[in-house]
């Protein structure tokens, strides 16, 4: 598809550098602006830096060169004061998109920038034996969304969920189990079950200090790979396990590899080898620290006085295997952002390590989700529970169409997929609507409202196009010309469908899924815009086969956007 940017920048570097070289292909386009109403048509440049060189009033310099601009591309090209306004030609926009839509159709706007480059996302991560609560909807569906975008634009990714499967928490949680649980109890109800366990020994230990050392015993025995010690840890991490995936699955999330904390435990060694060799590593007190100062931060504790290694060894390992494994051009990491410090000390000892990759580390953090009645707190019983959120959601969708049916007076085919895909494409769309380091606090009336600004409406713009694509005959090789679109909506769709691949490598960018959300909903607007103003399926054949054209083109890039963000899009509502 024609690049209108890329267009105005050709022509400027030929027009500004006739004489001399005055502005680099690289200046251009980053001066090139989208100015903000349509009225200044639809890219500017400002040319206020050229004065000194052309000596020249701003103004005057603009007019000269608009003045000599004629291209296909734009039907204007116009001087307001100091800036110089493009605006695109109609005609060749509508054929763009539309000869784009034909010949590519799902794969419209698909740029393939990311060919060849491997890029690890990890997201989620929940503590085993511990509530899958709503505080980690965010990395789960932000990070899954990441993947998604990443995917779209060509490049190959790895999904990782680092499970939280490692520490000395498990010494305690495997002498409460022998000590208190009944594995039967547990299975039926396992996380809850864990929890209280959990929650127990923390009490009890806290009394009486011969239990505390029994516990750090057992984690030893884990970690000298003991076998009862492995074997009922690893009950654990498999019921845990089993709860999650029930998520995962109502969520439709995947991963490549569950690799958790206690996969890099046969990996620290060789890298506190190698912190030891690098100097990095210094005596403090007992421990081992890494000191990083040079970053200004805090120093980081790698190796406590026990000798036991903790979290961030584990990320150290962790970092170096995916870079090994992988060679990824990015290594992600969706994680909130209680964590940034970590993240920060993390990049910082891999620096002082030596390890020339480090860059590749991202920490993607996102703001925190509090309850109306505070924060969350597993030990304090402040939980809500993912999946009882899902299921509610789920649930009062079901609701809706019953009472549907009962008024048509005729079944819903499908209406268990289909309460589950408005449901759970609800609470992701509400996840994913607002800039991710924004905290929030999470309320059951918004999540279960399906008004305004929602997943729902745009599923069903989404619904309401395929029924009319099907009312009207709509054939992809159907005549059409493109020159019949001329009404102000037409345009206004046309435009916003040019801006999808942009808005797609702004979200890679900036990993910010919300940027498509909001796409979605302009889109979807654009299209009731449109909807409401123009009869679509009309007698005469070229006309109605050009709208219904644009119309698949809208259809296709509300599915596909909702598709970034994990969200189906049902063609019957
Ligand atoms: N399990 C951690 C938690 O629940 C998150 C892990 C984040 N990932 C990482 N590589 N450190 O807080």
């Amino acid at each position: 598809m024609v690049n209108f940017r890329e267009e105005i920048a050709n022509i400027l570097e030929d027009k500004l550098n006739k004489d001399q070289q005055v502005m680099t292909r690289e200046e251009i386009e980053s001066v090139i602006e989208v100015p903000p109403n349509a009225e200044m048509g639809d890219y500017a440049f400002p040319v206020f830096s050229l004065a000194k060189i052309f000596r020249k009033n701003p103004a005057i310099i603009a007019k000269e060169v608009a003045d000599s601009i004629s291209s296909e591309y734009f039907e204007k090209v116009e001087s307001k004061s100091a800036y110089i306004n493009f605006y695109i030609n109609k005609l060749k926009l509508a054929s763009e998109i539309l000869n784009e839509i034909k010949e590519k159709q799902e794969d419209f706007g698909k740029p393939g920038i990311g060919e060849g480059k491997n890029v690890v996302v990890e997201y989620s991560s929940p503590n085993i034996a511990k509530p899958f609560h709503i505080g980690h909807i965010r990395s789960t569906v932000i990070g899954d969304s990441i993947k998604r975008i990443y995917n779209f634009l060509g490049y190959n990714t790895i999904s990782y969920n680092h499970l939280g499967d490692y520490g000395t928490q498990f010494g305690m949680l495997i002498v409460a189990i022998k000590k208190w649980g009944d594995k039967e109890v547990i299975m039926n109800n396992p996380i809850p079950e864990l929890l209280k366990l959990y929650v127990k020994i923390n009490t009890e230990v806290e009394l009486d200090p011969q239990l505390r050392d029994e516990c750090r015993n057992w984690f030893a025995r884990l970690e000298n790979k003991d076998e009862e010690a492995l074997e009922l840890w690893q009950w654990i991490r498999d019921v845990s396990l089993m709860e999650f995936n029930k998520v995962y699955k109502l969520l439709d999330i995947e991963y490549d590899t569950f690799k958790g904390e206690s996969f890099y435990s046969d990996y620290m060694p060789a890298e506190v080898e190698q912190l030891e060799r690098s100097g990095a590593l210094v005596q403090s007190e007992g421990a081992k620290i890494v000191d990083l100062s040079k970053y200004d931060l805090p120093p980081a504790l790698i190796i406590k006085s026990d000798g036991s290694t903790i979290y961030i060894t584990r990320d150290i390992a962790a970092a170096h295997y995916r870079h090994t494994e992988h060679k990824p051009y990015r290594n992600i990491y969706v994680v909130g952002s209680q964590q940034i410090l970590h993240f920060q000390q993390l990049k910082g000892i891999l620096k002082e390590m030596g390890y020339d990759w480090s860059d590749e580390v991202v920490h993607v953090p996102f703001g925190m989700v509090a309850l109306e009645e505070g924060t969350l707190s597993t030990r304090k019983g402040r939980v809500v529970y993912l999946e009882d959120v899902l299921n509610k959601s789920v649930e009062k969708v079901k609701e809706i169409l019953t009472k549907r049916e009962e008024e048509k007076g005729e079944e819903i085919e499908n209406k268990e997929e289909l309460a589950a895909q408005v449901g759970i494409g609800a609470v992701k769309f509400q996840e994913l609507f607002n800039q991710r380091i924004k905290d929030y606090v999470f309320s059951w009336d918004k999540t279960l409202s399906f008004e305004g600004e929602t997943g729902p409406y745009v599923q069903y713009v989404h619904a309401r196009i395929c029924s009319l694509l099907e009312k009207g005959g709509f054939d992809i090789n159907n005549e059409i010309d493109p020159s019949l679109l001329k009404s102000d909506e037409e345009y206004s769709i046309l435009r916003t469908l040019y801006n999808f691949t942009d808005v797609v490598v702004d979200a890679h960018e900036k990993y910010e899924p919300y940027f498509i959300t909001r796409y979605t909903v302009e889109l979807a607007r654009a299209f009731n815009r449109y909807y409401n103003h123009t009869q679509i399926i009309i007698e005469d054949e070229l006309l109605k086969n050009t709208r219904l054209m644009l119309c698949y083109a809208v259809k296709n890039v509300i599915k596909e956007g909702l598709g970034l963000l994990g969200i189906a899009s049902p063609e019957k509502m």
